[in-house]
């Protein structure tokens, strides 16, 4: 039998943001994932549905994101006999670049921890939200997982320590996501990256990170704009995205601060300073895949300032 359950949010979030590989990240106010949880009495988790998959996101728990990080936060808390069923309801693409397996394992371990009056503080759930994410992704980064718990945009200075910090958001930041629907997994992109990086574009890399940091701090939309670049991966990444450069170009002569690759891809951003102007951009990014008879979602939204939440 199972008793009443909880429905958790998580948010998609863009990783990256062009200058930022691995390091940073921030939180959609939509599209996001939705997990609802429930204690049961069979001593066991289990995923009774999963919903807008169109069935390719496994059941096992040991190979479903959700479960994986869900698992793992019990077994920290000595509960692992504790029974949860969980109903998957994905409202996001995935292989999109835009923090899919993040957001599963964030809401598992969301869910979990609200289901047992919560233990821990929501930061303290970050270990056990990435080991779903390493599942899935075979890295350790928390771009993602980190913005996606925890809203807002995030600085990580070190992935390994999760040493994590969040960098104020300046007021009316809002994004246009353009999705072309091909698939990219973010496991066989990072395989196609460089090993090593030029000093020359390691300078140029670290000087466009600290105004990206410096501009976001400073709400100084200039200074954002000229740091919302990217020399060291955008070059590798881009030639798997049709029409790229089109679509940057539509989106920076509308008025963009910014168009880079979401993540690793496929999906792109362009980041602008007003709501209205993200519709814009939007729109003309989206032109170009329609002119070109491409399929593909446009996403419009804020910042998620709080991230996953019971709602
Ligand atoms: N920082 C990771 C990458 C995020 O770009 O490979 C993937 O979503």
């Amino acid at each position: 039998m199972s008793t009443p359950g909880i429905k958790v949010f998580a948010p998609a979030s863009v990783s990256n943001l062009g200058c930022g590989f691995d390091i940073l990240g921030l939180a959609l106010e939509r599209p996001g994932d939705e997990i609802i949880a429930r204690l049961s009495e069979r001593k066991e988790l289990r995923i009774t549905e999963i919903t807008g998959d169109k069935g390719k996101l496994p059941r096992e728990i040991d190979k479903n994101t959700v479960t994986i990080a869900a698992s793992a936060l019990l077994a920290h808390l000595g509960e692992e006999g504790r029974g949860i069923d969980f109903e998957i309801h994905k409202r996001m693409p995935f292989s999109s670049g835009l923090g899919s397996s993040a957001a599963s394992a964030v809401a598992g371990v969301v869910a979990v921890n609200e289901l047992l009056r919560r233990p821990l503080e929501k930061r303290d759930l970050l270990p056990f939200a990435m080991r779903g994410e390493q599942f899935a992704s075979q890295a350790w980064h928390a771009d993602n997982v980190a913005p996606s718990l925890l809203g807002g945009i995030i600085l990580i200075r070190d992935n390994a320590s999760l040493d994590v910090h969040r960098i104020p958001a300046p007021r009316g930041l809002y994004l246009a996501i353009l999705h072309p629907h091909i698939a990219i997994s973010t496991a066989e992109s990072r395989m196609r990256l460089p090993e090593t990086v030029p000093l020359v574009d390691m300078v140029t890399q670290t000087g466009n990170l600290g105004g990206l940091i410096q501009g976001l701090y400073q709400s100084d939309f200039n200074l954002i704009s000229r740091s919302l670049q990217d020399v060291v991966i955008e070059p590798f990444r881009s030639k798997e995205i049709p029409h790229y450069e089109e679509i940057r170009e539509a989106a920076l002569n509308a008025g963009a601060l910014g168009c880079l690759i979401s993540g690793s891809g496929p999906s792109m951003f362009a980041l602008c300073d007003n709501s209205l102007l993200a519709e814009e951009c939007g729109a003309k990014m989206r032109g170009v895949l329609k002119k070109h008879g491409l399929r593909h979602d446009l996403y419009i939204s804020g910042i998620h300032s709080e991230g996953a939440m019971k709602y």
